[in-house]
């Protein structure tokens, strides 16, 4: 089976985040979504988050596309998270081009293009 997972803020859902979701699902049969927590968020400096946390997540549950749902609750998870749930695919928008490429060694990283003119800062 053909694990995947991704990560977002996903705050006032839009249009950018299902597609990725969408995306993220049809690369394999499994996708993990973790959803940042707020004090990480905060911590990182992303302080205009609008949507509580119960409220993103209940947002991408409602996609369908998420198999299981975890909090991104501090910096280095990602690994951790790689490890344990034992994932084939990290999906990222294009925007983190490069970013992740040390997390090559434990799955594969794929860079998927945004969608074009739309964030959540922008809404
Ligand atoms: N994403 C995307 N296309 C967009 C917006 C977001 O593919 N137009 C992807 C991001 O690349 C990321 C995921 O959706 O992999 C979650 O993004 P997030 O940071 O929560 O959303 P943004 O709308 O980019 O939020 P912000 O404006 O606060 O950065």
């Amino acid at each position: 089976m053909k694990k995947v997972i991704t990560y977002g803020t996903f705050d006032l859902f839009h249009k950018g985040h299902y597609n990725i979701l969408k995306r993220a699902k049809e690369l394999g049969d499994y996708l993990i979504v973790g959803v940042t927590g707020d004090n990480y968020d905060r911590e990182r400096g992303k302080l205009s988050v609008q949507d509580s946390l119960a409220t993103r997540i209940e947002n991408v549950r409602e996609t369908g596309f998420a198999d299981l749902i975890i909090v991104e609750e501090y910096l280095g998870q990602k690994i951790q998270d790689i490890i344990n749930y034992d994932v084939d695919i990290l999906v990222v928008g294009s925007d983190w081009k490069g970013k992740f490429d040390h997390l090559s060694k434990y799955c594969e990283v794929k860079y998927l293009e945004r969608t074009k003119n739309i964030s959540s800062t922008q809404i």
